[in-house]
């Protein structure tokens, strides 16, 4: 008797980063085990699913041989591929025919738990994650040009690990401009970004430590989640530092930490921008104890309402690293960031990057460089300081009393009740509205509940559907 053949269910996804042969055998596998395919079976030949799939026949015969050698198959030269007599193998509970895809063959490991941007945005997805500025709307013919100046820049066998000159003092022109600090090349180390800077800090305080001694590293409490895991990956051990709505509280930072992670310009998560008499306090425990206070002034740039108060760095350079990225001002892609320091201290980080082989591409520099020299990273600003202030109202207007922290910065603070967070995030999502709760900001349990709502990659008509969704939801679960 005639076998039947099959057509086997398959679905190959070409923005999936396994490759096809992993997938059609994977698929091919998860068929047979559930019965989808049964013992007897006739595949279709490798050319004709090559032809019905639209890959090349490598492909299919690849994973063929993958289902040959793992007991699955069974052909007889000249009479076709079979699907052997096998036991229909459980499926383990909430996986299907999507998680299972792969089978027992290695899944490719991501590095996401979760859609990429780029996924979210073609799902129609509104994201609201924290963290990305917009950038889809940068001026090309600037970038264009930058990138061609970047081109000429020559190969360089003995790179400062400082950075290029030219860039350091257009940098130190920036800052003396935007955030009242008096400084100059000598003061500023070209970074990939606050993390790496950070990283660098963590690195140098870790080597200068007394033998076996291990670093106390205050991390703000609720803070930057990332901060805590830069710190601790260079070995440091991870104090939390309360803070109230205008920051840091100086009164309850213990006597024995060697350095001070906090955001003064808009502290993150709660948004409040440091008043002066605190940043006096918290300079004066610094010098008392000996502590080093990194300083990272990302959001300085976008100020609502009220006028940025100048860097705490400016008020004691002695004890204070200032950390600046452009990845929320111009593009995260970019990795383009810097450290102020006092000369001194920025040559020791500048030997401990040196003898981590660490370094900021010279070609990427060289077209920042052309992005400041001609003010067109000063025009994007502008630009994006009255978007974002447009974004910032229309949240403010939907979601009014509950929001906190919006004077600055890409991203505002929802309270909540606790026991609302997981409805209202379930109900946004159902509408296809992705927010997170406050849970990556802590170090132990969350004292502030709510949503983190990052406004950068949205625009102005997605977040209004999004704020209404939300609006509604809060409504619903926590009583408007
Ligand atoms: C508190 C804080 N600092 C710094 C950054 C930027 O970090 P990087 O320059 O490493 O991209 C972010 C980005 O979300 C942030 O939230």
């Amino acid at each position: 008797m005639p076998r039947r053949l099959a057509e086997p269910p398959v679905r190959l996804d070409r923005s999936d980063p396994t490759p096809l042969t992993a997938q059609l055998s994977g698929a091919l596998r998860e068929a047979m085990s559930s019965g989808a395919l049964r013992a007897g079976e006739r595949l279709p030949s490798s050319r004709t699913l090559a032809t019905q799939l639209g890959v090349s026949r490598t492909v299919v015969t690849d994973a063929y041989q993958q289902l040959y050698a793992e007991g699955w198959l069974d052909g007889r030269h000249g009479s076709g591929t079979f699907v052997t007599e096998h036991e229909p193998l459980p499926r383990p509970s909430g996986q299907g025919p999507q998680g299972a895809r792969t089978g027992s063959a290695p899944r490719t490991e991501r590095l996401r738990d979760r859609p990429s941007r780029e996924e979210l945005r073609r799902s129609g997805t509104v994201n609201l994650l924290p963290g990305a500025p917009w950038v889809r709307d940068h001026d090309r013919a600037a970038l264009r040009r930058a990138w061609r100046h970047a081109a000429e820049h020559p190969p360089s066998d003995d790179p400062d690990p400082r950075g290029l000159p030219g860039l350091r003092a257009l940098l130190a022109e920036h800052l003396r401009r935007t955030r009242g600090v008096r400084v100059g090349p000598e003061n500023v180390l070209v970074t990939r970004g606050t993390g790496n800077g950070l990283d660098l800090v963590g690195a140098m305080t870790g080597a200068e430590a007394a033998p076996g001694a291990r670093v106390r590293a205050g991390v703000e409490e609720p803070g930057y989640g990332k901060a805590r895991t830069i710190l601790a990956a260079r070995g440091a051990e991870i104090v939390p530092c309360p803070v109230d709505h205008d920051g840091i509280r100086p009164g309850d930072l213990p006597e024995d930490l060697s350095v001070v992670y906090t955001t003064p310009a808009h502290q993150y998560p709660l948004g409040g921008r440091l008043p002066l008499p605190r940043r006096e306090r918290l300079l004066a425990w610094a010098r008392r104890t000996g502590a080093l206070v990194v300083e990272d002034d990302y959001d300085a740039e976008f100020r609502y309402d009220v006028a940025p108060l100048p860097a705490l760095y400016g008020l004691d350079p002695e004890r204070v690293v200032l950390l600046g990225t452009l990845s929320k001002t111009l593009d995260p892609d970019l990795g383009i960031g810097w450290i102020v320091a006092e000369p001194d201290l920025l040559h020791r980080l500048a030997r401990v990057r040196a003898e981590l082989s660490d370094r900021t591409s010279g070609p990427v520099q060289a077209a920042t460089a052309l992005l400041l020299e001609r003010g067109d990273l000063d025009r994007h600003l502008r630009r994006m300081r009255l978007e974002y202030a447009r974004r910032r109202a229309l949240i403010v207007e939907h979601l009014g009393p509950r929001i906190g922290g919006d004077t600055a910065g890409l991203h505002v603070l929802l309270s909540l009740p606790e026991e609302a967070v997981a409805p209202v995030i379930a109900a946004a999502a159902e509408e296809g509205v992705l927010v997170e709760d406050t849970s990556r900001t802590s170090h132990g349990a969350p004292t502030v509940h709510g949503l983190v709502i990052g406004y950068g990659s949205a625009g102005r008509t997605e977040l209004r559907r999004a704020c209404e969704v939300l609006a509604r939801a809060v409504e619903r679960h926590a009583g408007g």
